[in-house]
């Protein structure tokens, strides 16, 4: 382990790849510590402004923490400089691009205007978002992946001549002859609708076509209303986005924690479950729908959207959440040799999910590599460009399952490394999920400082995932733990944190590290703190995880070095800061400027799949390009562990 992992790189280098400032300022670096707020106006030309407030690792640029969070900013480019559309005003302002220095005049660089996709937030910023002015052909979604839109779902207005004696077409025929660019096929559900719609409407309709489906004909022309929602139905929290397949970007965005919690936290307990009572099947799919339809019925809301106008749903899960979802016994995939039912779930009506949407709305959801490799993977591969970048990249989803993929521009290598509850909060004293009171970000100062970056700006409650991290390796850093993970003995603390060393204390008999006292005289036990047991956790889901892409960079002949970009990806990696992932060996030994936070990966796949069929094909190609690695059974699987342990 080094302290200062970016002295070993040489400076030129990283330059070359963009990731250290040029000189005369073009690009603002981090230490890849804590994180910064983003004060937001959205402006709207028909609406008064709202206002938003998100928080976000440095380095993220505003424009990933914009659509992170649902909201839209103007973009054809994909977010590669290039399209000048991206225009947001920044105060304060960030370094002038040279990008920038193209687009706008002086007046507007000194009143903070600059281009989104580049302005980097590396401290805490108050953003206005102008009204949007495009109507865009593409749409920038994932990590800077831009997608041309052409969706599954389409609308064609049309105006028919009436038929006549002379004329005497079926009401079918007359509409399928004024669709010149698709040949769809009208099911019951429509002929049941057609006569009396086409009459109603004086024959001026619009076809509503999904795939090769005509679904609808609605009374005259809607084609500006086509809507869509992205759900990333995780284990703990499930996410939907409604998207306006027309331009591309979100509408509303809502989020909650799945209904399936009482069944347990991970997907191992709730497949117990249904193992254990043959009626956990049916109340586990029951409350994975209510979860989604509510998130439906929400975002809709929000949006002012009516529901009967969303067409399609796409929904990334792990595989166990796709089967439960779904409605089929997981239990195959929680017994070796883990097998899934099919890696290609069919595609559904939304109302067998129990969504409340068009009633002919169909519902994609994602295909799995593997029992333990499964659709929300898949969906952040796609999202990732992970199959369409040539540089060698490792991404790592951080949660109780691990999931890590490594791609060397050439061939691409996927394992699932079980890390455990730690990151979610479970097993650890003072543990919670990254929720008001829960401390996110902590600095250590060995003379007596103990900064604590807290969720809310409340008092500390507990220690989130991320903070877990930062504690960890601020210990090492400090040297207040050492290299096994042993707290040092409390005779030498005093010499080697003298401010820090009287937190260093005993619960029972366990050793603790106080991170927070509620009060000056308050007792260990009623303080935050972290434990020996805690430390213990941590160390075994990061040698987990470290073991996974140990293994899998051997097998492609790699180095820590030759990895140009990890992405940390998923609600729990995109918020773990760069610097104690590297300090704590979670991640290579690399320049945490090659270490980006990904965002939410698995709900981007989704509305990227909803965007354009060409990229949910190139989700369902990904099955035959990647190779799923088992690493439980290979025989130095245990060895490589075990050195790993170590921070
Ligand atoms: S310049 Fe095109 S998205 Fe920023």
């Amino acid at each position: 382990m080094t302290d200062e992992p970016i002295e070993e790189f040489d400076p030129d280098l990283l330059r070359r790849e963009g990731l250290t400032a040029v000189p005369g300022g073009d690009t603002q670096t981090h230490d890849g510590t804590g994180r910064v707020d983003l004060a937001f106006t959205i402006e709207d030309l028909e609406a008064p402004a709202t206002h938003r407030k998100v928080r976000v690792p440095p380095g993220v640029t505003v424009f990933d923490s914009a659509s992170w969070n649902g909201i839209a900013i103007d973009s054809t480019c994909g977010g590669h400089g290039t399209c000048h559309k991206c225009k947001i005003q920044l105060t304060p302002a960030t370094p002038v691009t040279k990008h920038d220095a193209k687009t706008f005049s002086r007046e507007q660089l000194d009143g903070g205007w600059r281009l989104a996709c580049l302005a980097q937030a590396t401290r805490d910023h108050e953003v206005v978002v102008p009204p949007l002015t495009t109507r865009p052909k593409a749409a920038t979604v994932g990590v800077g992946r831009q997608v041309i839109l052409r969706p599954a779902v389409q609308k064609r207005y049309v105006e028919l001549t009436e038929p006549t004696l002379e004329d005497q077409r079926t009401d079918l025929d007359r509409l399928l002859a004024a669709i010149d660019d698709l040949e769809p096929v009208a099911d019951l559900h429509l002929l049941r609708r057609l006569p009396q719609v086409l009459r109603a409407a004086d024959f001026k309709v619009t076809a509503v076509i999904v795939d090769e489906d005509l679904i609808d004909v609605e009374p005259g022309d809607t084609t500006s209303v086509r809507y869509a929602i992205a759900f990333d139905l995780g284990t703990t929290t499930v996410v939907a986005t409604l998207l306006d397949l027309v331009t591309g970007t979100p509408v509303a965005v809502a989020s909650m924690l799945n209904r399936q919690q009482p069944f347990g936290g991970d997907v191992i307990s709730r497949i117990s479950a249904t193992m254990l009572d043959p009626t956990a099947l049916g109340r586990l799919q029951d409350a994975a729908c209510e979860t989604l339809s509510r998130l439906a019925n929400q975002v809709c809301r929000e949006a002012g959207v009516d529901p009967a106008h969303v067409y399609e749903a796409a929904i990334a899960g792990n595989a166990t959440m796709t089967a439960l979802a779904l409605g089929i016994d997981p239990e195959p995939l929680g017994v070796a040799p883990f097998i899934m039912s099919t890696a290609v779930p069919p595609t559904v009506l939304a109302t067998d999910l129990r969504l409340e949407l068009h009633p002919r709305a169909r519902a994609v959801l994602f295909p799995a590599l593997g029992a333990y490799v499964g659709g929300d993977i898949v969906a952040g591969m796609l999202a990732s460009g992970m199959d369409r970048d040539k540089r060698t990249r490792l991404f790592i989803d951080v949660g109780t399952n691990c999931e890590i993929v490594l791609s060397d521009g050439d061939r691409i290598l996927s394992t699932a490394a079980p890390a455990g509850p730690a990151f979610e909060g479970g097993a650890i004293r003072c543990g919670m999920r990254a929720d008001d009171g829960a401390i996110e970000v902590i600095k250590l100062d060995p003379a007596g400082g103990v900064e604590l970056g807290v969720i809310g700006d409340v008092e500390p409650r507990g220690l989130c995932g991320s903070g877990l991290v930062d504690a960890v390796a601020e210990l090492v850093r400090v040297g207040l733990l050492d290299s096994s993970g042993r707290f040092i003995p409390d005779e030498t603390a005093p010499d080697v944190t003298p401010g820090l060393a009287d937190r260093l204390t005993m619960i029972g008999k366990e050793r603790v590290f106080v991170l927070h006292r509620p009060t000056p005289d308050a007792d260990p036990a009623d303080c935050v703190v972290l434990t020996q047991r805690d430390v213990r956790e941590l160390q075994f889901a990061k040698a987990a995880i470290s073991t996974g892409w140990t293994l899998l960079l051997e097998q492609l002949g790699l180095e820590h070095r030759d990895v140009q970009q990890v992405l940390l990806a998923g609600s729990f990696g995109s918020y773990l800061s760069a610097a104690s992932a590297v300090r704590i060996g979670l991640v290579p030994q690399l320049p945490v400027l090659r270490i980006v936070a990904a965002g939410n990966v698995a709900g981007e796949g989704a509305k990227m799949a909803l965007l354009s069929v060409r990229e949910r094909a190139g989700a369902r190609a990904l099955l035959e390009e990647v190779t799923y690695v088992e690493l439980s059974d290979r025989p130095e699987f245990n060895d490589k562990f075990v050195e790993q342990l170590a921070f």
